[in-house]
């Protein structure tokens, strides 16, 4: 029987490695008549694709994840207005606005230039003290012994309070920084986007443009040493006008802190699932870096990317027509066994080399070495918390979008 997989179909996907694998095994350049789109699942071919953007086009990140669909109700209209009055931006303007994720050389490269300083390693070093600061402060509860969330109390409100921080915005609208990135997801890859834009959503992002737009002003003004400052540098110059700024900013906000949160809830549950790697990391904590690459392996938080082919073209010899959307699967290329022995065991200090967790190629992920700076400190604090306690039973929640893989919630009994 021919296999089904639509790897652009909304709806929480509680564990997709058994597919994934007859995928590699069976049709590894899968199409998905729904999605209509290409899946890619061998490791081999994923690199290939992902190295390649000449002949695939990262617009797909814009084209076929943007796409939000707004009804012609009266209240949607109005609410759309409401939305233009406070932003001063039409939806129209901001499909124009290509971000950096979503660019192709020679664009992408200038793109990527204005903000690579404020990721450089001794950049990233110097926010250490903060992130551990913070992970001290989130620990405090569980450590006198009470029940915690490892998602909801630590996994979510490290990376959006750093995040915050780095960029300069309000970190006391963290909650509200949150919301807005689990709507971008929602809408982006998630049941949301099948359904027409909710008018009260659309006011949310009204609000967020508004607060952005103006601190972007402000740090024009009176540039200070945050990464906003960083982006209104005008001697970068690369020209960005304010939608194109809002739209980088927005980028950083999400891709900084609903993927760590997953790195960080994958990791926990990896462990709580593996008794014996546990005690292992527990009796060693020089152990935690490996845990964490093992953990990008094992469970990637992004499991696709998008591209889309810019020219006729083959991948393992089957033709992709021009125009197509191909989809690499990270998280199926992280479990190939023609790359990693017995992938499906967590094993932790395992040969890792070569997981595309973080991408690969011009668009690998700028803030890798910041998701393992917070996952190594955030697991550091929590191992200790996660050998004493059982995992409360509820029932797990998960993240309803095909390219983020993570919990809600994972519970635990007071120790
Ligand atoms: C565990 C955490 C993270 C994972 C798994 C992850 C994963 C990824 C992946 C797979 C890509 C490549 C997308 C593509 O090729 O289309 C990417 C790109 C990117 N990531 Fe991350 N990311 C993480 C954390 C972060 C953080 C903390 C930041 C920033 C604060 C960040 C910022 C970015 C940006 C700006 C890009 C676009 C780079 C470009 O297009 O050149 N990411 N990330």
């Amino acid at each position: 029987m021919s296999l089904v997989y639509e790897p652009l179909a909304s709806g929480p996907r509680p564990d997709p490695y058994d597919l994934y694998r007859r995928l590699r095994d069976e049709d590894p350049v899968h199409w998905a008549p729904e999605s209509e789109a290409f899946a890619i699942s061998r490791h081999e071919d994923v690199v290939h694709v992902l190295k390649h953007p000449e002949q695939f086009s990262s617009r797909a990140n814009q084209t076929v994840l943007m796409n939000a669909n707004i009804p012609f109700t009266p209240r949607s209209i109005r609410m759309l207005m409401g939305f233009i009055w406070k932003s001063r931006v039409t939806p129209w303007r901001m499909r124009r606005s290509i971000s950096l994720i979503a660019s192709d050389p020679p664009r992408h490269e200038a793109m990527r230039g204005i903000v690579k300083r404020g990721f450089a390693p001794r950049m990233i070093a110097s926010w250490e003290p903060r992130v551990r600061e913070l992970v001290d402060q989130f620990m405090k509860a569980p450590r006198d012994g009470e029940a915690f969330d490892v998602v909801t109390d630590l996994a979510v409100p490290l990376p959006t309070t750093i995040i915050a921080e780095m960029l300069g915005v309000e970190s006391e609208r963290r909650s509200q920084f949150k919301a807005w990135s689990d709507a971008i997801i929602a809408l982006s890859s998630g049941s949301a986007r099948d359904k027409p834009m909710d008018g009260d959503l659309i006011n949310h992002f009204g609000g967020l443009f508004a607060y952005l737009r103006e601190t972007i002003r402000a740090r024009r003004a009176r540039p200070s040493d945050d990464l906003i400052s960083v982006l209104v540098d005008p001697s970068h110059g690369v020209s960005l006008d304010e939608v194109d700024l809002i739209q980088f900013v927005v980028l950083l906000l999400v891709a900084g802190n609903e993927t760590t949160t997953n790195l960080i809830g994958n990791a926990a549950n990896a462990l709580l699932d593996h008794p014996a790697e546990l005690e292992r990391v527990a009796r060693d904590p020089s152990l935690v870096p490996h845990l964490v690459e093992e953990a990008l392996r094992y469970d990637a938080p992004v499991q696709q990317v998008v591209r889309d082919a810019r020219e006729d073209t083959e991948i393992a010899g089957v033709h992709i027509p021009k125009g197509a959307v191909v989809v690499p699967m990270l998280g199926s290329a992280n479990r190939d066994e023609r790359r990693y022995p017995e992938p499906d065991a967590f094993r932790i200090g395992r040969d890792t080399k070569g997981h595309v967790a973080f991408g690969f190629g011009i668009h690998f992920c700028l803030g890798a070495s910041l998701a393992r700076l917070e996952a190594q400190a955030a697991l550091e604090a929590l191992v200790p918390e996660l050998a004493r306690r059982a995992r409360r039973d509820a029932p797990v929640e998960y993240i309803d979008s095909f390219i983020v893989r993570g919990r809600r919630n994972l519970q635990l009994e007071a120790a």
